[in-house]
């Protein structure tokens, strides 16, 4: 089993990647940790405790992380509407955050796994703000990452958010940077790939059949409300499926085509604010360390992701 720690800002697409995980016998869950993102953390929060208890498996602590950005005024997100989960609508948590920092918790989860000689997968689906932190808090503990799993960035696609920037990027590059500088071994899942999973009326069918109030038709009435009718932009009238691709890849990697390059992020220019920029051909001398995804099998990932989340409801 792989020993994860999610951190997110639920968020439809958010949502969708923790179904599935939860939905994976390969994915052992250890603790979700909450960032300011698509809406405000605490926002966040409540979103993360409503799915656990969707999924009954409010075993599972939740973490609030950092409320802003590094540097400047949090940006939130377009499409999730002002609850974070589009129009799905859950019941109130009746369980709490953890009240330990999720930085803290990262660290505790870390250290732990160092003494018993193992290794945990962070996957991002946010903002890295968190993340940053902890690598610049505790540097002792990065040798027990195995590995950074990421949405977010745009390489050779333009930005979601601007002309370059993909919306987790531009809301905390000054993060981002710390992550990518820090020498771990990286996957990207960025719009290159995620544009490449786009729902369609037949793919989203395949998440049908499910009882009220479970996990498979909380996931159908997202999945419905997520097109985008913007054809040119993306090809049809879908939506991106963007995070559900970093946990769908610690399962099915067989899904994806990667390609080995060095990341680095803008944080300095107005107009070029949080674009993501590869070195594909080793220009810098840099160390290429991260995998990024370039090609997408979607029709395997909507198969498995509903596999999963039709297996979640009716554990
Ligand atoms: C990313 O931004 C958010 O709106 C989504 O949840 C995803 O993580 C896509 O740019
Ligand atoms: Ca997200």
């Amino acid at each position: 089993k792989k020993s994860i720690i999610i951190d997110c800002d639920p968020g439809v697409d958010d949502t969708l990647a923790i179904l599935f995980a939860l939905g994976s016998p390969e994915l052992d869950v250890k603790a979700i940790t909450t960032v300011c993102g698509n809406v405000p953390l605490e926002v966040c929060t409540q979103n993360a405790l409503k799915i656990l208890e969707l999924a009954g498996r409010t075993d599972i602590p939740v973490h609030a992380g950092c409320d802003s950005p590094m540097i400047g005024e949090p940006i939130f997100g377009k499409f999730h509407g002002a609850g974070g989960l589009g129009k799905l609508v859950l019941p109130d948590p009746v369980t709490q955050p953890s009240p330990q920092h999720a930085v803290g918790k990262m660290a505790e989860l870390l250290r732990a796994a160092k003494t018993n000689n193992e290794k945990l997968t962070i996957c991002t689906l946010g903002p890295m703000t968190n993340l940053a932190l902890l690598i610049k808090l505790h540097p002792e503990l990065l040798s027990s990452i195995e590995c950074v799993v990421s949405m977010g960035g745009a390489y050779r696609i333009a930005g979601n958010r601007t002309l370059t920037s993909e919306f987790n990027m531009l809301a905390d590059p000054h993060a981002a940077r710390i992550v990518y500088s820090a020498g771990l071994d990286y996957v990207a899942l960025p719009l290159d790939a995620t544009h490449q999973a786009m729902t369609s009326p037949e793919r989203v069918s395949w998440f049908k059949g499910g009882e009220a109030g479970s996990p498979l038709a909380a996931t159908y009435e997202l999945l419905s409300g997520w097109s985008r009718n913007d054809p040119r932009r993306y090809g049809s009238d879908g939506g991106p499926m963007h995070d559900p691709l970093v946990t769908v890849y610690l399962v099915a990697p067989h899904l994806f085509q990667t390609e080995l390059a060095k990341v680095f992020v803008e944080c300095d220019s107005q107009l070029c604010y949080g674009q993501t920029v590869a070195d594909w051909y080793g220009q810098t001398g840099e160390k290429a360390d991260a995998q990024i995804v370039q090609k997408v099998n979607a029709d395997g990932v909507f198969s498995i992701m509903s596999e999963r989340i039709r297996s979640l409801s009716q554990a």
